[in-house]
C-alpha cells in the first residue's frame, strides 16, 4: 500500500453507480524532468504549468462489488499489456483507500474519451490520470479536496498533479521531516488572470521512441548536466511565477525557451541518448524567433515528443497559427486557451450502457498516442 504517499483528509461521502470527470491537459513552462522517488512519484525538480483548456479528456469509472480484472476503454479501444497494468495499478491504490475508509470496492469499468486527437500525438497523461482521480474517487464513495486529488493523480502521473487545479499550477517537491520526498502543487493563477493561448503545433506524430518515465531515469542515471538541472529549475521557476504574476510574456517567454532546451539537451546526452525533437520541430523553433525578431512576442516549449507547443497573446494567435502552418512539416496546429480545474460532471451514468453484459465494446477502435 501506498500509505506513505496517499493524501490525508479523504473522506467517505454517498457511493454512486458511477461517477464522471473532466480534466484538461497542460504544458509545463518550467518542466519536471527526473524523479526523487519512483515510487511516489516525485518529482526531483519543481514545475510550472498552463492549463489547455482546448485539450481535455472525460473519463467515467464504475465498481463493482466483485473482485475481478479491471476493464479500460480508451478511445473506444480495450487497453491491454503495460497501458492497462498502469491503470490497474492506479485503481489498486484507490481501491486500497477506499478499504481504509470502509468502502471496499472491487473491480472497475473506465471509459475514457479524448475530445483531441490522440492519433495525432496528442495523448496526455496528465489529463488521462486526472480525470481519472477525480471520477474514480468519487465512483468509490469518497472525496477530497482540490490539493489531495492533485496528490491522488501524481501517483498516477507526476504531471497529472497540475491538471486538477487549472489555470497557472506549480509542483515543487518538498522533503519531509523523516527524510522521505513529497510535492505539493499550488495554483500561481487562475485561468482568468491571463488571456495567453497556447498552439500545439504537430509534428510527426506517429514516432515516439520512448516513453517519458524510463526516458527521465536514464537522464538522471547517465546525462552529465543532470546535477546542473538540478541547481537550476529553482530559479526558472521563480521567474515564471513573478512573470505570471506580472503578465510579463516577454520574461515568461525567455524562462520557458531555456528549460525547455534544458530538457531536451539533458535527453540529448543520456546514454544511449534520446531524441525527442525531429526536423520540422527544429524548424518550427526557428519560426518562432523568426516571429519574434518581427516584433510578435511568443515562446516555444516541447515535451517528451516531437510537437512543438508555442505560446503567445491572445491578439497574436492567428499570426502564430499562420505562421506555424506555413513550417514544412507541422500537420495541424490546434489552439488553447488557458484551462479551469478537473471538474467532476455526473455521476448517474449507468455503466451497464457501455460494459453490455459480455464485456465487448462496439465503438472504433483508434490508435492511441503516447502522453507527451
Ligand atoms: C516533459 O508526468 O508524463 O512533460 O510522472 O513518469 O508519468 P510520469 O511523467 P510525466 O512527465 C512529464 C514530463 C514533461 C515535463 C512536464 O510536464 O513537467
Amino acid at each position: 500500500m501506498h500509505e506513505k504517499y496517499a493524501p490525508e483528509g479523504i473522506s467517505p461521502v454517498e457511493r454512486p453507480a458511477a461517477a464522471t470527470a473532466r480534466a484538461c491537459s497542460n504544458v509545463a513552462l518550467v518542466k519536471y524532468w527526473g524523479k526523487v522517488d519512483e515510487r511516489g512519484r516525485v518529482p526531483a525538480t519543481g514545475s510550472l504549468s498552463v492549463t489547455l483548456g482546448g485539450l481535455k479528456t472525460e473519463t467515467t469509472v464504475a465498481f463493482s462489488d466483485r473482485d475481478g480484472p479491471d476493464l479500460v476503454v480508451l478511445d473506444g479501444r480495450s487497453l491491454g499489456g503495460r497501458e492497462a497494468a498502469r491503470v490497474a495499478s492506479f485503481l489498486d491504490l484507490v481501491r486500497e483507500i477506499a478499504a481504509v475508509h470502509g468502502r471496499p470496492v472491487g473491480a472497475a469499468s473506465v471509459r475514457s474519451v479524448n475530445y483531441f486527437p490522440t492519433a495525432a500525438g496528442l495523448a496526455s497523461s496528465a489529463s488521462g490520470f486526472a480525470a481519472l482521480a477525480g471520477a474514480s474517487l468519487r465512483a468509490a464513495g469518497l472525496g477530497g479536496s482540490e490539493d489531495e486529488l492533485a496528490t491522488l493523480a501524481r501517483l498516477g502521473s507526476a504531471s497529472a498533479a497540475r491538471s486538477v487545479h487549472g489555470g497557472f499550477v506549480e509542483l515543487v517537491p518538498y522533503m519531509l521531516e523523516s527524510g522521505a520526498w513529497n510535492a505539493r502543487t499550488a495554483r500561481v493563477a487562475a485561468e482568468g488572470h491571463w488571456d495567453l493561448r497556447v498552439l500545439v503545433a504537430v509534428v510527426d506524430a506517429g514516432y515516439k521512441p520512448i516513453g517519458s518515465t524510463p526516458a527521465m531515469a536514464r537522464t538522471a542515471a547517465t546525462s552529465p548536466y543532470y546535477g546542473g538541472w538540478l541547481e537550476t529549475w529553482g530559479a526558472d521557476l521563480a521567474d515564471a511565477r513573478d512573470s505570471i504574476i506580472a503578465r510579463d510574456l516577454e520574461r515568461l517567454a525567455s524562462v520557458t525557451e531555456h528549460s525547455a532546451l534544458k530538457l531536451h539537451a539533458l535527453t540529448m546526452t543520456s546514454r544511449p541518448p534520446v531524441q525527442f525533437l525531429r526536423g520540422p520541430s527544429i524548424e518550427t523553433m526557428h519560426a518562432v524567433w523568426d516571429l519574434r525578431t518581427s516584433g510578435t512576442l511568443c515562446a516555444f516549449t516541447a515535451d517528451a515528443g516531437p510537437n512543438i507547443k508555442v505560446l503567445c497573446s491572445a491578439a497574436d494567435e492567428e499570426r502564430v497559427r499562420a505562421a506555424l502552418m506555413s513550417v514544412q512539416g507541422v500537420q495541424s496546429v490546434r489552439a488553447s486557451a488557458v484551462g479551469g480545474p478537473m471538474e467532476v460532471v455526473g455521476h448517474d451514468v449507468d455503466p451497464v450502457a457501455w460494459r453490455g453484459a459480455s464485456g465487448e465494446h462496439e465503438e472504433p477502435s483508434q490508435e492511441a498516442g503516447d502522453g507527451e
